[in-house]
């Protein structure tokens, strides 16, 4: 089945208002691969019809950020949404998501400072932005994240708990090549040596949460071990953050800790900013 692509906003209300039922969108900047192959099946699975966006936002850059060489593979993407059976593409041009310079934006709080927003200042107020935009542009029943995003996941779920915004956010696992590689649209950068050394980003998470029995320090300790060693490889990781945090709020937890945390890890590996994370569950203590 071809989807009805839209790119203007009076395309997307015509062919919004033909969709009968419950709509689930996936919002995506292109570039699409297994990982959002899998949000779509997620999305089928809970909707009566799916909507995927697809637009590379520049609110969400940092001028020194890969905005201008972010891939764009348009043909591959709608081919993809065509084999999965997607109803509706929104692929708006940089005009209609933004006349005019936005002048009011999402500030995403102390929250997007933190973790991945410290590495990058604004990309989650620009990211909360453009996803409230597609929101009340598609106005979805439901609206699918991926996990390996999941500072991005918990300000989403937060910005609709705060705002009040009509939605339920449902969250796709994270999707991983069989080495352990967490399936990104920037995997694409990444030579052959450079992929070995980003590697260690999941080896570290896994053998930080093999090691939860010993608690927050002990899950810490094992993975930097692996991080260790992949800083001084050839070619290098510059390890941006590993933190051990609470999956809600993104604040660093501290021990003696119950429940459920996230370990997340970040880095470079050339010119590539690569994230990564797991969830790690610290049992009772009996
Ligand atoms: O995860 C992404 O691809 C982007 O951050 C999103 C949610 C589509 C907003 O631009």
């Amino acid at each position: 089945m071809t989807p009805t692509i839209t790119r203007t906003r009076d395309e997307l209300t015509g062919a919004r208002s033909r969709i009968k039922g419950r709509l689930a969108l996936v919002p995506t900047m292109g570039a699409l691969h297994e990982g959002h192959r899998s949000l779509f099946r997620r999305a089928r699975r809970s909707a009566d019809a799916v909507a995927v966006s697809i637009f590379v936002n520049p609110l969400q850059f940092g001028p020194d950020e890969d905005l201008d060489r972010y891939p764009r593979t348009l043909a591959a993407d709608l081919e993809m949404c065509a084999a999965e059976g997607v109803d509706l593409v929104f692929a708006p041009p940089h005009s209609v998501m933004y006349p005019d310079t936005p002048q009011v934006t999402i500030k995403s709080g102390p929250m997007g400072e933190v973790v991945e927003g410290a590495s990058r200042p604004g990309h989650f107020d620009g990211m909360l932005t453009v996803v409230l935009k597609l929101l009340n542009l598609v106005r979805p029943d439901m609206a699918i994240f991926g996990e390996k995003d999941a500072q991005q996941l918990a300000m989403i779920r937060r910005m609709v708990a705060d705002l009040n915004v009509p939605v339920e956010i449902a969250a796709g696992p994270t999707v991983r090549e069989p080495d352990g590689l967490a399936l990104s649209s920037r995997n694409r950068y990444l030579s052959e040596a450079e992929r070995r050394t980003a590697l260690a980003l999941s080896r570290a998470l896994h053998a930080g949460a093999d090691a939860s029995s010993g608690g927050p320090e002990a899950v810490l300790a094992a993975a930097n071990a692996v991080l260790d060693k992949a800083v001084t490889a050839d070619p290098p990781l510059l390890l941006d953050y590993l933190v051990l945090v609470d999956p809600a709020t993104f604040t660093a937890i501290t021990p003696p800790y119950e429940g459920p945390a996230v370990l997340a890890v970040a880095g470079r590996v050339g010119a590539t900013h690569l994230i990564d994370n797991v969830p790690v569950q610290f049992p009772e203590e009996p």
